[in-house]
């Protein structure tokens, strides 16, 4: 039988959903994104972005949620199958399960490094040792050819995850709350303690290019331009849904466990906005500005179009090395924000997979947790061998990027007209602690689909032009440049010479990984629609 899980307290409740927001994304996505659209530039359409469809998205699943708990459901399939009278709302709710188990799969990697980061960052490996060139060793780059051979980083992986599935076998209130309520304030003090250090950096020191405060104004001078360009847009779009966990079905999956009358409008806008102090607060105060003084604006921008996860593996522990006695120190609280950032978040995505085993096919929790730890290990094996030649990208666009947006287009539809907006509404507000604005009402019906919606088509044609010169270019018959980044892009190979899968030799190619990627997300897409068809069923004609 499965065990009957519940919060043991609201505190522990709000800290486990800002658990499930606060990751990796908000310290190391947030800053270069920022970088990457203009810094002030880009945080007018973030906020905008924010209000308008990531608190919107939020009070939508936490009341998807608790409405289906009070089913005896704590993950989406079943969740989206009480929401109307289609067969297949609860295919839609496939999504749920899906976002879950791929990306806890590369999630889980990215967070080990973190963990062994804190280690070499105490034992001083970073004083003789460049962070690159140990990332290369560590991930077992290959000479040639496509295969990584990993050592140490599969040490740290499987200890990691075992970690995850020990915390999420010990239950909801022992395990995932306890985690959080560890977790998140450490987490807190240390980014508050490097950000204080960091801008105290002083520019009379030789080392220093510029002050800190360089960096610091270049993320939050707020500039009207971002407004008008819809990449800046689509880039903020792309964070908000990241960073929050939406459209995921962890945020579901958690709310699910609350009672009917219990609070969500105040509940989840506090663990919203939570998540907003600690990336734009702390997110944008370290990285970035300890990065500029040290090797000046220019550069970091630069440096962050690899994306923030090179200036935080590969940048900062070198520059943590100006700081004397304090660099092990700053580099263990620093890697040891990460690793309770990404826990607190690759635990929500345990719990949903978890739950459906649990309520669908009555496993017990032990057994359910282990079975979560063996599929994610099935499927980090391949991102982790596969490292260099781009499995894991393809799993963080395919499901961590697009497959968000494309589950929530179709969760704020089914909310405001499958479900009903009145139905809706009521469960937004009922037993709230707060008084949700009734604007919201029209902006959940009518503005957050739609701004998904337009999010949704800006990334399938993405142009590599501006947009403006694009729209020109169509209409003077000159035809539409897609962007290789676009997903009709990727799904064309747009702007990839040699398409091929065997090289001169007979050798795999990159291409050759990148579609056998697209074909087991796709095959564990139907394979998860599968085990949905066989559960739902089945509890359909034991219950006739
Ligand atoms: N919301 C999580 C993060 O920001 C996934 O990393």
């Amino acid at each position: 039988m499965s065990q009957k899980e519940a919060w043991g307290s609201r505190i522990g409740l709000v800290l486990a959903m800002a658990g499930n927001a606060v990751g990796l994304g908000n310290f190391l996505r947030f800053p270069a994104q920022a970088a990457q659209n203009g810094g002030g530039a880009f945080i007018i359409p973030y906020l905008v972005t924010f209000v308008l469809m990531g608190l919107p998205l939020l009070w939508i699943e936490w009341a998807i949620g608790r409405h289906g708990g009070q089913f005896g459901h704590h993950s989406c399939p079943g969740m989206f199958d009480k929401m109307g009278r289609g067969r297949w709302l609860k295919y839609v709710g496939v999504f749920g399960l899906f976002a879950n188990l791929t990306i806890a799969a590369y999630y889980c990697y990215l967070e080990s490094w973190t963990l062994a980061y804190v280690w070499h960052s105490i034992i001083g490996t970073f004083r003789e040792t460049l962070p690159s060139a140990f990332l290369d060793q560590y991930l077992g780059k290959p000479e040639s050819g496509i295969l990584s051979t990993p050592g140490e980083a599969l040490f740290w992986f499987v200890l990691t995850l075992g970690l995850n599935v020990w915390i999420l076998s010990r239950g909801l209130s022992k395990g995932v709350e306890m985690a959080s309520k560890i977790g998140m304030p450490l987490l807190i003090v240390f980014g508050a303690i490097l950000a204080v250090r960091g801008l105290m950096i002083s520019t009379s020191d030789p080392k220093v290019v510029e002050s800190p405060l360089v960096g610091l104004n270049f993320v939050w001078n707020p500039r009207f331009d971002g407004l008008l360009n819809p990449t800046t847009w689509l880039a903020a779009a792309g964070q908000i849904f990241f960073t929050l966990s939406v459209g995921m079905g962890s945020a579901h999956c958690y709310a699910s466990y609350l009672r009917k009358k219990d609070d969500i409008a105040l509940n989840a806008a506090s663990a919203g906005w939570m998540n907003e102090f600690v990336e734009v607060l702390l997110g944008g105060s370290i990285l970035i500005p300890i990065s500029v003084a040290y090797l000046g604006l220019p550069a970091v921008m630069e440096a962050t179009k690899g994306g923030g996860f090179a200036l935080g593996f590969l940048t900062l522990p070198t520059l943590f090395n100006n700081w004397g006695w304090f660099a092990p120190v700053a580099g263990a609280m620093w890697f040891g924000l990460l690793f309770f950032a990404g826990i607190t978040s690759s635990l929500a995505m345990g719990q949903p997979v978890m739950a459906f085993l649990e309520d669908e096919f009555k496993v017990q929790r032990s057994r359910s947790s282990l079975a979560f730890g063996a599929v994610t290990l099935a499927l980090a094996l391949p991102c982790i061998f596969f490292y260099h030649s781009g499995m894991f990208d393809e799993f963080d666009f395919w499901a961590g990027t697009f497959g968000l947006v494309v589950f929530a287009l179709l969760e704020s539809f089914i909310f405001a007209y499958v479900f009903g907006m009145d139905k809706g509404w009521d469960e937004i507000t009922r037993g709230a602690d707060m008084k949700v604005p009734l604007t919201f009402r029209f902006i959940i019906k009518y503005v957050t689909p739609l701004f998904i919606l337009t999010v949704f088509v800006g990334s399938l044609i993405k142009p590599s032009k501006p947009w403006g010169e694009s729209f020109s270019d169509l209409f003077s018959g000159n035809g539409w440049s897609l962007d290789p980044g676009s997903v009709i892009g990727k799904l064309m190979h747009v702007g990839v010479k040699d398409y091929t899968w065997f090289n001169a030799v007979g050798g795999m190619t990159n291409h050759f990984v990148e579609d056998i990627t697209r074909l087991l997300l796709l095959l564990l897409f139907i394979g998860c629609a599968v085990l949905v068809y066989v559960a739902l069923n089945r509890k359909k004609e034991s219950s006739q």
